[in-house]
């Protein structure tokens, strides 16, 4: 199959949906990510002309829009194999994916069969995808990434991780986020700078407008690559 004509515009790397941690042949560890937001950002970036690279996992949710070249992935590892090659050459870097923090510490090959008795996995903990990329940035490359948090502990949790992580700029959502329509997230910035939505929460459709005018600030601000 021929790429569509690529834009000249900046190249937006963005993350999308949940993934899938193989427990067995036929069993993994998933959570609820729809995809959604990633997805609506990618269609108003690729509205906007610029050269967009989508990497999904495992949704029914798909783009439409041919401007947006889409990859698949269903593990941790998968995503972590797309973004060694994606992200080097971005402009900007937007992890909307629910990474798994844990995956099981050796899958097996064939399916588990029943038995009596309890059955216990050993989880380990997965790599840092954001925090890897973030350590091997370029100058103007851009960083967003994204905080799910119980709203009690979401501004403070979440500007730990921007911090952590060394981000432009973190979107904290409350728990409720995840697989709704809407969305009621704070955009936290890396010089301290605190966005809320007016009208909240609003569809994730009109978020990924916020988002992307708040990512060609950074954009715009960012020291340019030769
Ligand atoms: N992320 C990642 N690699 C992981 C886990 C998360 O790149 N192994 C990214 C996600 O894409 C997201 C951000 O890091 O942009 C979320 O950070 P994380 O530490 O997982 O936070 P939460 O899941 O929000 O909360 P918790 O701290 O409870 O894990």
């Amino acid at each position: 199959m021929s790429s569509p004509p690529r834009p000249n515009g900046r190249r937006i790397l963005i993350s999308a949906g949940p993934t899938h941690e193989p427990i067995d042949a036929v069993r993994y560890i998933a959570n609820r990510s729809s995809g959604r937001l990633g997805i609506a950002l990618a269609q108003r970036a690729a509205n906007a002309a610029q050269d967009v690279t989508l990497l999904l996992g495992p949704t029914p949710l798909t783009p439409t829009d041919s401007r947006i070249a889409l990859h698949r992935f269903q593990t941790t590892h998968d995503l972590d194999l797309l973004l060694t090659e994606h992200f080097p050459s971005c402009d900007a870097l937007v992890m909307a994916a629910a990474v798994a923090d844990y995956r099981p510490a050796s899958p097996s090959p064939t399916k588990i069969r029943r038995a009596a008795n309890p059955l216990t996995l050993t989880l380990e903990p997965t790599p840092d995808l954001l925090a890897n990329c973030s350590s091997r940035r370029r100058p103007g490359q851009a960083i967003v990434g994204f905080s799910l948090e119980p709203a009690e502990t979401l501004p403070a949790a979440a500007r730990e991780k921007l911090i952590r992580k060394r981000l432009d700029l973190v979107v904290a959502n409350p728990l409720e986020t995840m697989d709704s329509s809407d969305i009621d997230a704070i955009l936290l910035y890396a010089g301290g700078r605190e966005v809320r939505i007016a009208d909240h929460p609003v569809p994730k459709s009109a978020f990924a407008d916020v988002l992307w005018t708040a990512i060609q600030e950074l954009l715009d601000a960012a020291v340019p690559t030769s």
